[in-house]
Order: structure tokens, then sequence, then C-alpha cells
């Protein structure tokens, strides 16, 4: 049995920007295993939402131009589905939730009347049917008094309630993956706390695989069981959780984490990594992390290195990875 939900190999997007042109994703694989959280961490500009919805096909081409040479959702290959068929598979097998609540759900309709169309229209069923699962999709999230509040409007409840009730438009029909992109970070850190504990408890509830796209480790310390750490549209690092964060390989991952503050880091060493990411029309020659890499040597601005496998489950893009312990 094959236990991939989603194979994606060989991404690749860029935009024309003027006479040039932004290369947003510079080939990436990603495997998620059927029941897994996957999360894809690294700062803003990497290429993390651009690589989220080339996966949903909601990318807009022209502008965008997109290369894949694999993108299987459950073994079934969608690369060359047509916009019809990809709408028939978002809301059932596969869903995205946005960051953003406010403008994902629609302001002049009931949050109750929306979730309904998702069952209406991928199920035969009566109205008082798709109310009555509405209601008890809400309660999982954790709204209170579902029965009523499904008769709120979006702006008439709080964004921490909002962002509930995209989960549970999200799980409504059960699909095979969930994208959720930056789901909380325009929340409180307390509220955020609740959102993400929701999200993760109805994925591991309901063994849904989840793509889980953050700039924010310590969310990832909470829900992921791989993660794949991004810069400048490369993968530069993948391992499962406990080795990313016990013995990270790539000196920008182990800036990413110097950023977080640890409960048990008596001397509270940050790491930080200087400067930011490069402009993607004017990439650095060589490893594009080099210039804020303070183990760069020569052979860093001459050559890209390449993603190497350092064992089953972890990869690096580093000429001098760090924590090897005598591996490689
Ligand atoms: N429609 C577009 N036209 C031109 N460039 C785009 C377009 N969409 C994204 N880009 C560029 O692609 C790159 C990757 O953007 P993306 O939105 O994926 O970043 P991100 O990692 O999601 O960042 P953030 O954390 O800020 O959400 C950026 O340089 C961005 O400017
Ligand atoms: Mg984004």
């Amino acid at each position: 049995m094959n236990e991939l939900m989603l194979k994606l190999r060989n991404l690749k997007v860029i935009f024309p920007a003027g006479e040039g042109i932004i290369s947003a994703v510079e080939g990436i694989d990603l495997d998620i295993l059927k029941g897994e959280c996957v999360a894809l961490v690294g700062e803003s500009g990497c290429g993390k939402s651009v690589t989220s919805l080339a996966i949903m096909k909601l990318l807009n081409t022209p502008p965008a131009l997109i290369r894949v040479d694999e993108l299987k959702l459950d073994d079934e290959e969608l690369k060359d589905y047509s916009d019809g068929k990809m709408q028939e598979l978002r809301g059932k097998t596969l869903s995205m939730i946005f960051q953003d609540a406010m403008t994902a759900l629609n302001p002049v309709m009931t949050i109750g009347k929306q979730i309904d169309e998702i069952y209406l229209r991928h199920n035969k069923m009566s109205r008082s049917e798709a109310r009555r699962l509405t209601v008890r999709a809400l309660e999982l999230v954790g709204v209170p008094e579902a029965k009523s509040r499904a008769n709120s409007f979006p702006h008439q409840l709080s964004g921490g309630m909002r962002q509930r009730v995209l989960i549970a438009m999200a799980f409504a029909c059960m699909p095979k993956l969930i994208i959720a992109d930056e789901p909380t970070t325009a929340l409180d850190v307390t509220i955020q706390a609740q959102v993400l504990n929701v999200l993760s408890d109805m994925q591991k509830k309901h063994k849904v695989s989840l793509l889980l796209i953050t700039h924010d480790l310590s969310v990832v310390a909470n829900m992921a069981d791989t993660v794949y750490v991004m810069y400048s549209g490369k993968i530069v690092e993948k391992a499962s959780k406990r080795d990313l964060f016990t013995r990270p390989h790539h000196p920008y991952t182990e800036g990413l984490l110097g950023s977080v503050p640890r409960l048990s880091d008596e001397h509270h060493h940050f790491i930080q990594i200087p400067d930011s990411v490069p402009h993607p029309m004017f990439k650095p020659k060589g490893c594009y992390f080099h210039p804020r890499c303070r183990y760069a040597t020569k052979e860093c601005s001459e050559k890209m290195p390449p993603l190497e496998k350092i064992d089953h489950q972890r990869e690096v893009r580093c000429f001098h990875p760090l924590n090897l312990g005598g591996k490689k």
C-alpha cells in the first residue's frame, strides 16, 4: 500500500517581472504521508504560499509559469487536471485554511449557510440534514452555542472564532489533505495557541494529512511530524521535528531555532541571522544563504550545494552541515 498522500516532484514556479523573472519556487520535492502533519517553514518571501497555491492549482497562469514532474494526491496525478476537475476536488479531497478569515469567508452570508453549502455541494442531502452537520462541525471546533452562532455573519465573530469556522469548513467533507497557510498569524498569541490546538486535535482525530505553513518554529514544535525548511525558493533541510530541534544541520535552521525562545535555555543564547532574504530577482551566486551564513567559505559563494540525503528521513543542502556527529 502506498502510504504517501502527497507526492510533489520538482515544482518550479516563475513570475515574469519587467525585464527579468522572479524565480519563486526552484524545483522542490515534498512528501506527506497519510495522517501526517508536515510543516513548511521559512521567512517571508521564500515561496511557501506559492508552493501551497501551486499544489491546490490556484495560481493564475499567467502570470505564473508552473512546471512540475509529479503532483500526486493519494496516487492520483493532478498535474494535467482541468480547472473544472480541480474545482470538484477542492473542498472535497483537498482543502485549504487561509490566514485571513475575513477575506476567505463571504461577508454577506451567515457562517452556517457557508458551511451548509459545502455539505450540499458534495453530498446528496436535505438542507436540514446539512444544517445538523454544520452545527456539529461548529461544536467540534469549539464554537459555543453553535446552533445560534450558525446564524451569525463573519463580522459578528471574533478573529479566533472565524478561524475556527475556517477549520470547520476545511474538515467538512473530510478531505485527504488540508493545507493551512499561516492559519493563526493574524491572531493574539493566546488565541493562536487555542486555535492551533483545535486544528491539531482535528487532524489527529480524523487522521487527515496536513501541510502546515508557517514562519514560526514554535508553531511547528507543537504540531508537526516532519519539517521542511525553505529558503529563497529551495528546500534547505528536511527532518523529523525532533531531529530538527535537537540537531539542526543547516546554518539557516540553526538561526531560525535561535530565534525561538526555549524554556530550557538558561543562558538565553540567541543566534541571530543577520540581514534578510535576498530579493528574488537578485539571488546571490552559490548557496543563496551564504551572504548571511557565519560558516560560509569560498566554495559556498561559487556553487549551489545539492540537497543531500543524510539518512532516510533527513536531507540537507549545505557544504558544511552542522551537528553531523560522524555521519555523512
Ligand atoms: N502574483 C505574483 N507575481 C509576482 N511575484 C509573486 C506573485 N506571487 C508571489 N510572488 C513572489 O514570489 C515569492 C514568494 O512569495 P510567497 O508569497 O510564496 O512567499 P511566502 O513564503 O508565502 O511569504 P510570507 O511568509 O510573507 O507569506 C516572493 O518573492 C513574491 O514576491
Ligand atoms: Mg505566504
